[in-house]
């Protein structure tokens, strides 16, 4: 299984080119199945989830072609075309590995009429359970049972608008919904909806698909079914968890980095904690800037919530910095419950983190020390590679497929800006 080796203490400089959104492509890709006519993505990020949707797609009879991209940071074109729904089976062995499989329901429901779909079940960052989808898609018409670990959903005559206002912000839940109801008859309204980026890129490309959809980007989102939906070709946002997670390795390396084709607008709560931090971040014509000098970052607390507020998914990211920080910070963790599994991966490093419910205390030290470590998921994963740019030493991560999940080409990107970082093929 590959592993990682970083040797720390280097700083970094140069440019890094950011990837189209895993969280954002993941649901582009799904939504194509509304319509049987070409859809073509472009800015497709080439990440192990990307193919894992590719393969459940095809499961459903979804004709799909790949152009891969050539340089480092160039997007792979993406071509679906379900001009027929053959299945709408989605197996376990699928949607266990990645959750964002359950984000087929709502299409399929509202062109093929019915799906059956495993549950996603637990995973290492908390119970996540679907159950704002399921209520949502009941308030839409669809008759819903589970058995057997599997969600049968039907909606034999069709969706019907309704108005139905969700438990919390969900991001699944939102897009799920919204990919129903565009073709659902009659006007739909979701209410406590997400307003991630992410979401929003999705509502404009069921706009360019033909739907009929206003309120995005805020928490009431108000949506006219419509007969049909065509082919689109549409470019994939740019990635605001990988932006920020290199914002935030040169901030914890020292060095000055341009994120190219990074979006200023998606991360500006975490711009104002990188400044509060010591680090400068400017946005220029091509993206945006970070430099942080050679004195220690200051010690800065977070509490992670929904867009606009600081993202769960540069959480463990930004606790490898204050780790390093001078001071003691307190990060709280309000989206997901268990989202600290990597508190004892950092401590390994010489981390001083103390966990009391949601929030972790972090007294910051003058220097971490490299060492063999272990992730539970994609975005802890990411954050001991940080921490290992930072220590004395050599670290090694263990169980780098957590990283290929939703990292493209890691290593290529960190070296490229002078890190000494390499994949260990073994
Ligand atoms: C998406 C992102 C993930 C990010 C998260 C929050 C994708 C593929 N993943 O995940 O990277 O960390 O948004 O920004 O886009 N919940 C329920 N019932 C439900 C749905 C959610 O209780 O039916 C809870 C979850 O357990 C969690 C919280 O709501 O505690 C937020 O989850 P949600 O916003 O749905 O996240 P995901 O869409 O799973």
């Amino acid at each position: 299984m590959d592993r990682i080796r970083i040797r720390g203490g280097r700083r970094l400089k140069g440019e890094i080119p950011i990837s189209g959104a895993k969280n954002s492509a993941l649901k582009l890709m799904a939504a194509a199945l509304l319509t049987d006519e070409p859809v073509v993505l472009r800015n497709v990020p080439r990440l192990a989830d990307i193919a894992a949707m590719s393969d459940l797609l095809m499961q459903f009879g979804v004709n799909l072609n790949i152009r891969r991209g050539e340089k480092l940071g160039q997007g792979d074109v993406v071509r679906l075309h379900a001009a027929h729904i053959e299945s709408a089976f989605a197996p376990y062995d699928i949607v266990r590995k990645m959750r964002a499989s359950f984000q087929v329901l709502g299409p399929l429901l509202a062109r093929h009429g019915e799906a059956k779909i495993s549950l996603p079940g637990g995973c290492a960052i908390g119970a996540r359970p679907v159950d704002y989808h399921l209520k949502g898609f009941e308030a839409l018409g669809a008759e819903i049972e589970l058995a057997d670990g599997y969600v049968l959903a039907r909606a034999k005559g069709g969706l019907k608008g309704t108005t139905f206002e969700l438990p919390f912000a969900s991001v699944g839940a939102t897009e799920n919904l919204m990919t129903g109801a565009v073709l659902a008859n009659g006007r739909t309204v979701l209410k406590n909806t997400a307003r991630e980026p992410e979401t929003q890129d999705l509502g404009h490309f069921l706009i360019a698909m033909g739907a009929k959809i206003s309120g995005l980007g805020t928490n009431e989102i108000v949506i006219d079914g419509v007969e049909k939906l065509s082919g689109v070709e549409y470019a994939v946002m740019p990635d605001r968890i990988e932006t920020g997670t290199y914002a935030l390795a040169t901030a914890i390396a020292g060095g000055e980095v341009e994120l190219v084709g990074a979006q200023v607008e998606a991360i500006g709560a975490l711009i104002e904690l990188l400044e509060k931090t010591g680090a400068d971040v400017k946005q220029t014509n091509r993206g945006v800037m970070v430099h942080r000098n050679g004195a220690r970052p200051r010690a800065a607390d977070v509490t992670t919530s929904v867009f606009p507020g600081f993202p769960t998914d540069l959480q463990a990211q930004y606790m490898a910095l204050m780790a390093t920080a001078e001071g003691s910070s307190h990060i709280r963790e309000t989206v997901f419950e268990n989202r600290f599994m990597h508190v004892p991966e950092l401590a390994r490093m010489g981390a001083d983190i103390h966990v009391h419910g949601d929030v972790a205390t972090v007294n910051g030290v003058a220097t971490l020390k490299g060492a063999p470590v272990m992730a539970t998921d994609l975005r802890a994963s990411v954050s001991l590679v940080l921490a290992g740019l930072a220590a004395e030493g050599e670290t090694i991560v263990n169980r780098v497929y957590h990283l290929d999940r939703g990292f493209e080409r890691l290593e290529e990107k960190l070296s490229a800006v002078g890190a000494d970082i390499e994949r260990l093929s073994t």
